[in-house]
């Protein structure tokens, strides 16, 4: 009767055809529910992941001995809670087979390493692709969450979305995202030095890393920046499994995520589409359903080359004098002089004064190695969401 229910939730598409259908996902726990906003918001990310995501039905089905194997935990549990896009129920580990040979990707919670968790109060999730035939796509993934590290208790108005975002992010990463290699190294870029200007005119030597599979990345990250002459798409550092935080700031595969929200953008959809060893692609987006977020991630929009390739004090006073009118917020700059800006669903006008900028950390690849940290000059209570107007004259004349 379960196992019936579970097949019918899952199974609103042939399978075992060629083609391209919705990706079939579902999260198994031996742990239980996680707090009753996450669990949620955990399943809201797998109807994202089940709208977006198109692949071709593997041949190789998944056996429960995988998961003994690869996922030894597992051995130890009789009962788990399978979480799909529409439906949450607990199962008999047994009954899993079913599940196994209807889902295309199934991601294993396991259980978290407190001493990690402690080290690092940043890391919220981990999740790890697991490859069983050589070239094909992962058809299952291991993903732990550090519960003490929770943002909620820091912030307890943290919005709810924060979490969808989490494991968008994460499961993103169980996929292959940043962490399947490019073993023909085809996508491989070497990575290059540089020196960062700070703002007392010391320049500190800085290393550039660049992801692999950027070949359908690349094209639009080049016109979104207005860079034609950019090399490969920036990474987080050395283990190039994420994008720069610095450039690319609210994308949704950047190091941090941002309270206000994180968005999927085209250059990510380039990346993980073009994921993939062996002849065949692994992953293909639905475009009409993922415009709506994509088209709205405009950090960094037309910045330039300055932007990418010297520090924000050089490209802040690079752009004051060869584009005086070229808005760079968050940044502070004179080209921001005379400018109010106003919230999108409102008329009331919010001017900005040299005073409300403010020198605030940065996070390149510095901080890997120990290195000094970056400040940038930034606009105090910028909200995230804004429009520049100009300001009207003052009253009277
Ligand atoms: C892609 O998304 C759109 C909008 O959600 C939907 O109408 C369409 O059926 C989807 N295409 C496929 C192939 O699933
Ligand atoms: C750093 O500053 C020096 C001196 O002002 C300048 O010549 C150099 O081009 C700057 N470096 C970069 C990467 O812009
Ligand atoms: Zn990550």
């Amino acid at each position: 009767m379960i196992i019936f229910f579970i097949f019918i939730l899952l199974c609103q598409f042939p399978y075992g055809t060629a083609q391209l259908t919705p990706m079939k996902i579902a999260v198994v726990s031996g742990y239980g529910s996680l707090e009753p906003e996450m669990q949620q918001q955990l399943q809201n990310s797998l109807k994202w992941f089940q709208s977006s995501f198109l692949v071709e039905k593997s041949k190789n089905p998944v056996e429960i001995q995988d998961i003994y194997l690869r996922i030894p935990e597992y051995q130890k549990f009789s009962i788990v809670l399978v979480q799909t896009p529409i439906h949450r129920q607990n199962l008999n580990f047994q009954d899993l087979k079913k599940l196994l040979e209807i889902a295309d990707f199934t991601v294993f919670v396991v259980g978290q390493d407190p001493k990690r968790c402690q080290r690092d109060q940043d890391l919220l999730a981990e999740a790890l692709p697991i490859v069983l035939v050589p070239d094909e796509r992962p058809p299952l993934a291991m993903m732990s969450i550090c519960l003490q590290n929770n943002p909620r208790h820091q912030n307890p108005s943290l919005d709810s979305r924060f979490f969808y975002d989490l494991f968008r992010h994460e499961i993103l990463h169980g996929l292959g995202y940043g962490l399947i290699i490019d073993k023909s190294s085809i996508t491989h870029k070497p990575s290059e030095k540089y020196i960062w200007n700070h703002s007392n005119g010391l320049g500190q030597p800085e290393n550039r890393h660049f992801l692999d599979f950027d070949t359908f990345a690349l094209e639009f990250t080049k016109n979104h920046f207005s860079c034609q002459k950019m090399k490969g798409v920036e990474a987080d550092g050395e283990r190039k499994n994420h994008l720069n935080e610095y450039i690319f700031r609210n994308e949704l595969m950047t190091t941090h995520l941002e309270a206000t929200g994180n968005i999927f953008s085209w250059i990510s959809v380039g990346i993980i589409e073009r994921t993939f060893n062996g002849p065949n692609q692994w992953y293909h987006i639905n475009r009409t359903f993922i415009a709506p977020e994509a088209d709205q991630y405009t950090f960094g929009k037309n910045f330039g080359c300055d932007f990418l390739q010297k520090s924000c004090h050089d490209f802040i006073k690079i752009t004051e004098k060869r584009s005086p009118t070229l808005k760079i917020a968050p940044f502070c700059s004179k080209n921001h002089n005379q400018m109010c800006y106003k919230l999108p669903d409102s008329q009331k006008l919010y001017k900005m004064s040299d005073k409300d900028c403010e020198m605030r950390r940065v996070i390149g690849d510095g901080i890997d190695k120990g290195g000094q940290q970056r400040r940038c000059p930034m606009i105090k209570h910028l909200p995230a969401k804004f429009n520049f107007v100009n300001c009207p004259p003052p009253p009277g004349g």
